[in-house]
C-alpha cells in the first residue's frame, strides 16, 4: 500500500482573482485534491513583506478564502498562515541554515526591492522581503511536502528550499526532510484580452484582466472587445489575441468547440465574431457556477470563517509535530 503523497501550495491574499490566476494556478489546486493530501495556505505573513494597507489585509484574506472555496477548493485543505505560528518559528531556525548571499541573489528579491526603491521608498525595503523565501521554505517543509505546484517564476525559491533541507539534514545528521519537487503542470498562460502582448494581470489595469466572478454582461463585453488580429500576422499563423481566445476555450474544457473552431481556422473560414461568441459562452457557463457558489457561501460568512479556523487548527497539529522533531534534532528545548 502506498501512502498518498503530500502537496503544498500557497497564494498571497492580494485583491481579486482573475482568469489568469484561476486557469494558471487555482484550477490545478482543485484538480490535485483528488489524488493527494493537499495543504493550501493563504499566506498573510508573506503579504506583509511589501508596503501594504493594514486595513485591507484581513479582508483580502477572507475574500481570497471565499473565492478559493467558490471555485472548488475544499475548505478542509485550507489554512491561514498566521494561524499556524510554527511557520515563523521554523523560519527562524531555517534562517540559521540559509546563506545570506544566496538570499540577496534571488531574482524576486531584486525585482521587488527595485520596485519599492523606484516608488521612492528605499527605507521600506524590509528585512522580511529578503527573508521571504525562507518563510516559503518553512511553508513547504513543515508539512514534509513531496510536491509543490508553482509557476516557473518560483523555481529559484524551490531550489533554495531544497538547499535548506539539505543543510538541515546535514547538521542534524539525519535525512529528516524529503527534498520536495516542483510540480510544473501544464497550465495555460492567459493573456490580456485588451493587449495580448501582455499577460493577464491586475497590475496592468482594469481592462487587462477578467475577474472570475464578473457578471455575464461584463464578461461578454470584455470578450467582445478583445483584440484579435492587428493585421500583420503572416498567413497561416495565429495572432496572439486569437490564440488567447482559443486557449480560454480549451481551458474551460470544451474540447468539441475548440476542435471545431480550430478546423475553421485552418480552413480559413473562422469568423472572429463566432470565436468570441463561443469563448464568452463557455466562460459564462463556467463562471455562473462559481458565482452561484460564492453567493451561497457569502450568505453565511460566519460558517466559512469557523470552518477555515478549524481546518487551520487541525493542520497546525501537523506543523507542531514537525517543529517538535526539528527542535529535538538540533539541540533546542521542547517542554
Ligand atoms: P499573482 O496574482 O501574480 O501573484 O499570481 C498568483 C498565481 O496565478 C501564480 O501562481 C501565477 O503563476 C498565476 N498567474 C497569474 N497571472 C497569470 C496569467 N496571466 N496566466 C497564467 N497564470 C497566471
Ligand atoms: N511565493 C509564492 C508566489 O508568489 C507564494 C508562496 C508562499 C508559496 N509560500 C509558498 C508557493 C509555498 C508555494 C509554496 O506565488
Amino acid at each position: 500500500m502506498s501512502a498518498r503523497k503530500t502537496v503544498l501550495s500557497a497564494i498571497q491574499p492580494t485583491g481579486n482573482m482573475h482568469l489568469g490566476n484561476y486557469f494558471g494556478a487555482v484550477k490545478n489546486w482543485v484538480d490535485l485534491q483528488e489524488k493527494y493530501t493537499c495543504y493550501y495556505g493563504v499566506v498573510d505573513y508573506h503579504a506583509m513583506t511589501m508596503p501594504y494597507d493594514v486595513q485591507k489585509l484581513r479582508t483580502n484574506t477572507w475574500d481570497l478564502i471565499t473565492n478559493l472555496v467558490a471555485v472548488g477548493v475544499n475548505p478542509e485543505n485550507l489554512f491561514i498562515q498566521s494561524l499556524v505560528p510554527e511557520h515563523t518559528e521554523l523560519t527562524w531556525i531555517f534562517n540559521c541554515f540559509c546563506s545570506y548571499g544566496q538570499l540577496t541573489r534571488m531574482t524576486q528579491f531584486k525585482d521587488k526591492s527595485t520596485q519599492v526603491k523606484d516608488s521612492g521608498k528605499e527605507d521600506y525595503i524590509s528585512a522580511g522581503l529578503l527573508d521571504y523565501p525562507v518563510l516559503q521554505a518553512a511553508d513547504i517543509l513543515i508539512y514534509r511536502a513531496d510536491f509543490v505546484p508553482v509557476g516557473k517564476d518560483q523555481e529559484q525559491h524551490l531550489e533554495l528550499t531544497r538547499d535548506i533541507a539539505q543543510r538541515f539534514n546535514f547538521q542534524a545528521g539525519k535525512e529528516y526532510f524529503v527534498l520536495p519537487d516542483a510540480l510544473y503542470t501544464e497550465t495555460p498562460k492567459i493573456r490580456s484580452t485588451a493587449d495580448p502582448s501582455k499577460k493577464m494581470s491586475k497590475s496592468a489595469g482594469e481592462k487587462h484582466y477578467i475577474n472570475v466572478f464578473a457578471d455575464e454582461e461584463t464578461i461578454r463585453r470584455q470578450i467582445k472587445s478583445a483584440v484579435t488580429d492587428s493585421g500583420d500576422t503572416p498567413a497561416g499563423k495565429m495572432a496572439e489575441g486569437v490564440e488567447n481566445l482559443f486557449e480560454l476555450i480549451k481551458a474551460t474544457g470544451n474540447k468539441t468547440d475548440y476542435d471545431r473552431l480550430l478546423e475553421d481556422f485552418h480552413a480559413g473560414t473562422l469568423k472572429y465574431v463566432d470565436l468570441k461568441q463561443v469563448t464568452a459562452d463557455n466562460l459564462v457557463a463556467m463562471t455562473s457556477g462559481f458565482i452561484e457558489k460564492k453567493k451561497e457561501i457569502s450568505s453565511d460568512k460566519r460558517k466559512l470563517k469557523d470552518q477555515v479556523k478549524q481546518s487551520s487548527f487541525e493542520i497546525r497539529k501537523r506543523a507542531q509535530e514537525t517543529v517538535r522533531e526539528v527542535k529535538e534534532l538540533i539541540g533546542l528545548m521542547n517542554v
